[in-house]
């Protein structure tokens, strides 16, 4: 793969997906608004259906506006031409979100009834249905509606469940309609399902570590974890089952597999041997602190008239590559070279004994949100890439260490 103006890294999971997304009549339908620009900016090939009543809080021209596509309401729409209304849009769904869903339509969708477009769509498709709830407090508590959401959970609905805080009412309580971050995870998730990557678990570590000093002090790097968050987002949408241990640098974790936090990187080196125990990979995207003070304080060190400035004697931290138990499990690090970066990457790649190494430039790498790499394989194989944003490195990584996974733990798509 020569690095060339027409290097294309593999789409996004969500690119080019046909999604529905339901729309019903509560406060909360303004916020789907949000949530359909988001995925129409995802490449999703989006298709909204209002309920009657969602049409009193949003008009439908906002959601033609974001889609460029009519809206349906009527379970007599989109008979035009080749379509056959409910059974066209719902045969042709990769997945079907209802956000928000009212008290109302989950008692429709319970029951099976089909009174307009989208209790149609609902009944006629075979794809994934995804629901967010959004409603008061005691209609959420209400037993018809946990009776009604226990069966549809019963029927392989996904329930992202509301949250507490502010209502409609101006009351506190629990029915608040999710985060879109929430409600596009459990999607991803349901797209995600039988991928390359299925059945396998991979541990991604991300962020810089911070080493104490005192109570209040550490050491700390600059890592944003931008890389190793991206990692454990396509080695989702690959399929595989994530876990992803994160420093303390990580302002935005990883929205979707489980997330396990640490400070130093003794910690992180606890959790990462911890999660190899049962995974097929393990990328080590993290930029681990190579030293730590030798011992913290328990008290913050004061700085009292005449004091000298103290000493802070450092000693090294456990390498987790060159550590961690490697039975099957195929590792993934990371270099960053300020200079003669293939030949040094080379060297990493044997010293670790490393399965797959990336090697990117440290200056124009940290804290970027773009990333020009070079991946290295075990068996000599280099790969020179573009400059590509990390997201799309991210995908092109996980892509590639998929066929060079072990025969026996490759699970082919
Ligand atoms: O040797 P160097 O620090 O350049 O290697 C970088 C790679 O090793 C990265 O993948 C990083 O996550 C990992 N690393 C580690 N434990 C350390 C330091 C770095 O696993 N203490």
């Amino acid at each position: 793969m020569p690095p060339t103006d027409r290097f294309a890294p593999p789409p996004s999971l969500l690119t080019g997906k046909r999604i529905v997304l339901g729309v019903t009549g509560g406060i909360a339908a303004y916020k789907a608004a949000d949530h359909a620009s988001y995925l129409a900016q995802q490449g999703v090939d989006l298709r909204v259906v209002m309920t009657a009543a969602a049409t009193r809080f949003v008009g439908p021209m906002t959601f033609e506006a974001i889609t460029r596509q009519p809206v349906y309401r009527d379970v007599f729409d989109g008979w035009a031409g080749e379509e056959a209304g409910h059974v066209t849009l719902a045969a042709s769904a990769d997945a079907v979100i209802v956000a928000p869903a009212t008290a109302n339509t989950i008692a429709r969708m319970a029951q099976g009834m089909v009174d307009d477009m989208l209790t149609a769509t609902l009944l006629a498709t075979q794809a994934p249905i995804i629901v967010a709830p959004a409603m008061e407090h005691h209609m959420w508590h209400h037993p018809a509606t946990r009776a009604n959401i226990e069966l549809l959970r019963s029927r392989g609905v996904t329930i992202v469940e509301p949250e507490s805080g502010h209502l409609a009412s101006g009351a506190n309580g629990d029915g608040r309609l999710t985060s879109r971050d929430r409600i596009v995870a459990a999607v991803r998730e349901q797209l995600a399902r039988g991928g390359p990557l299925a059945g396998r678990k991979v541990v991604v570590s991300a962020g810089g570590t911070h080493e104490a000093i005192d109570p209040v002090r550490f050491i700390g790097n600059r890592s944003s974890g931008q890389m190793g968050v991206a990692l454990a987002d396509a080695a989702f949408d690959a399929g595989a089952d994530v876990v992803s241990v994160v420093g303390p640098t990580v302002t935005v974790p990883p929205m979707v597999g489980r997330v396990e936090r640490c400070e130093s990187a003794r910690e992180m080196s606890a959790l990462v041997q911890e999660e190899t125990g049962d995974a097929d990979v393990l990328i080590m995207a993290a930029a681990v602190a190579d030293f730590r003070p030798e011992s913290a304080v328990a008290s913050k060190i004061k700085k009292g008239p005449g004091d000298d400035a103290p000493i802070v004697r450092l000693t090294r931290n456990p390498d987790i590559l060159a550590t961690v138990k490697r039975d099957g499990l195929f590792l993934v690090g990371f270099a960053a070279e300020t200079d003669d970066l293939v030949a040094n990457s080379q060297a990493k790649l044997q010293a670790k004994a490393l399965d797959m190494l990336v090697a990117n430039d440290a200056v124009a790498t940290i804290g970027s949100a773009n990333s020009q790499a070079t991946l290295l394989f075990a068996n000599g194989d280099v790969i020179q890439l573009p400059l590509l944003a990390k997201a799309e490195l991210a995908r092109v990584i996980v892509h590639q260490l998929i066929p060079a996974l072990p025969e026996a733990e490759r699970k082919d798509a």
